[in-house]
C-alpha cells in the first residue's frame, strides 16, 4: 500500500489509529479538557494564520535545517513527550527515538512513558531530551536526574502547566486506568484490536510507568491508581531555581503563555521556552497559544529560543508557528496517530507528510529560508 496516497494527511492516520487501538487508548490520546475548547481555538487561530504567495521565483529549494540549543537537526520539527506512549502500540518509545535519530530530529521522551530512561538510551544518540514532571520531594528529584543524565539525555524539560489532574471528561468516560485492569469492558475492548494485543505480547511488558514505577514503595504500590499520581510534586519557582542549580545541561520550561513569566524564566537561567497549554488537555479557556508565541517573543527578545506546540497537524502549521517568532516546533498527537496507525512505517510516513506539505507551501511562498517567512505573514503584527 502507498501510503502517501491512501493516508496522505495526519487526519487519515488518527483514522485509522481510532480503530485499530481500543478505545480506552485512543480517547486518552485523542481527548482534551472540558467541553475541548483548547482544541478548536487553537485550530481556530492557527487556521487565522495567512501567507501572501510570490510567484516566478524559480525553483527554490527549500533549506529546512535548524540549530536548537546548540544542535543541528534536519527538520524544524520534533516529537513532544507522551505519557504511556507505549499504550497507543507496544515498543513506541523505542520506534520514536529510532526515528528521531534516522531523521535527525528530536525526541523527548516523558517521565511517565512506558519506556524508561535505560530503555530508550541505546537508541536514541544524541537526539533525546527528557521530560520531567515536578516530584515531590528534592531527594526524589536528585536521585531522578543523574540517572537521566547517565541514560544520554543532555536536555530537559520540566512541564509547568500540570498543578493538578485536569477533569478530561472523556478520558474518564473511557475508564482508563494505568496498567488498564483486566475487566469485562477492558478485555472487551482489547479483544477488537488483535494487532495490539499481539504486539504488545511481543513486546512483553506491560503497558505502564517504568520510570516512576521505580520510585513507588511497595506500601503506595499497594493502594495505587498510577504511579504519576503518587510522586508527582506542584510546580513553584523554588522548584525551578532548585532544578536549574542541578541540572547542567540545557533546560527547558514547557507549558509557557504569559509573556512576563517567561521573563522571570530567563532570568532565572532557562535555556529555552515552550510555548504551549498542553494542546486544551489541562485548561480550555486560556488564550490560542499561537497568539501568545509573539507576545513572549517581544518579552523574552531575539535570542532566546522559543518552542511552540498545540494542534500542529500539518507543514503549513509549522510554517505558521515559525512565521510568529517560534524557533523549533513540536508535536503530540500526530506521532502517536502515527505509530498507532502502522507502527515504525507510520512514524516515517507523518515526517514525510509534515516535510513535504512544509516543502510544497514554501515553494507556494518563493521562500527558502524559514527565517524569512515572517516576511510573508498577510497580518504583519
Ligand atoms: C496523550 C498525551 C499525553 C501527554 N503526556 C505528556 C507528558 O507526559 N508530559 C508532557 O510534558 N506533555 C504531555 N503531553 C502534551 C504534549 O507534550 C504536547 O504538549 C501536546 O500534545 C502538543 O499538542 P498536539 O498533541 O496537538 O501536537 C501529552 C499529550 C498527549 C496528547
Amino acid at each position: 500500500m502507498d501510503l502517501d496516497l491512501s493516508h496522505p494527511s495526519i487526519a487519515d492516520l488518527r483514522q485509522v489509529a481510532r480503530k485499530r487501538i481500543p478505545k480506552f487508548a485512543f480517547e486518552y490520546l485523542d481527548s482534551a479538557t472540558g467541553r475541548e475548547l483548547g482544541l478548536q481555538v487553537n485550530r481556530d487561530a492557527l487556521d487565522a494564520i495567512g501567507f501572501m504567495p510570490s510567484v516566478l521565483c524559480g525553483r527554490t529549494k527549500a533549506n529546512l535545517r535548524r540549530t536548537l540549543l546548540g544542535q543541528q537537526y534536519d527538520l524544524p520539527f520534533g516529537i513532544a513527550p507522551v505519557g504511556m506512549s507505549g499504550l497507543m502500540w507496544a515498543g513506541a518509545e523505542r520506534m520514536l527515538a529510532q526515528a528521531a535519530v534516522a531523521h535527525n530530529i528530536p525526541f523527548s521522551l516523558s517521565s511517565v512513558a512506558v519506556a524508561s530512561p535505560e530503555d530508550v538510551a541505546p537508541h536514541i544518540g544524541t537526539n533525546g531530551w527528557f521530560q520531567h514532571y515536578p516530584v515531590n520531594s528534592g531527594d526524589l528529584r536528585r536521585a531522578m536526574l543523574p540517572r537521566i543524565k547517565a541514560a544520554g539525555f543532555h536536555t530537559l524539560i520540566i512541564t509547568v502547566d500540570v498543578p493538578e489532574e485536569s477533569r478530561r471528561e472523556r478520558q474518564r468516560r473511557a475508564n482508563l486506568t494505568v496498567p488498564p485492569k483486566a475487566d469485562l469492558r477492558t478485555l472487551a475492548e482489547m479483544a477488537r484490536c488483535p494487532a495490539w494485543c499481539l504486539a504488545h505480547l511481543r513486546e512483553g511488558i506491560m503497558p505502564r510507568m517504568r520510570f516512576f514505577d521505580d520510585y513507588i514503595t511497595q506500601r503506595g504500590r499497594e493502594s495505587f491508581t498510577h504511579a504519576g499520581a503518587l510522586i508527582r510534586g506542584i510546580p513553584d519557582w523554588q522548584y525551578l531555581h532548585e532544578l536549574r542549580d542541578e541540572w547542567d545541561g540545557n533546560l527547558i520550561v514547557k507549558g509557557v503563555l504569559r509573556p512576563e513569566d517567561a521573563g522571570k524564566m530567563v532570568a532565572a537561567g532557562v535555556d529555552c521556552i515552550w510555548v504551549s497549554n498542553h494542546s486544551g488537555r489541562q485548561f480550555e479557556a486560556g488564550p490560542a497559544v499561537i497568539e501568545q508565541l509573539p507576545l513572549i517573543r517581544e518579552a523574552v527578545g531575539p535570542d532566546v529560543p522559543l518552542i511552540y506546540d498545540s494542534g500542529v497537524a500539518w507543514g503549513l502549521d509549522i510554517m505558521r508557528a515559525l512565521a510568529k517568532g517560534a524557533d523549533f516546533v513540536m508535536l503530540g498527537r500526530a506521532f502517536q496517530y502515527a505509530v498507532a496507525a502502522f507502527g515504525a512505517r507510520g512514524i516515517n510516513h507523518a515526517i514525510h507528510i509534515l516535510r513535504s506539505d512544509l516543502t510544497a507551501n514554501m515553494s507556494q511562498l518563493g521562500a527558502e529560508d524559514l527565517d524569512q517567512l515572517s516576511d510573508y505573514l498577510l497580518d504583519q503584527n
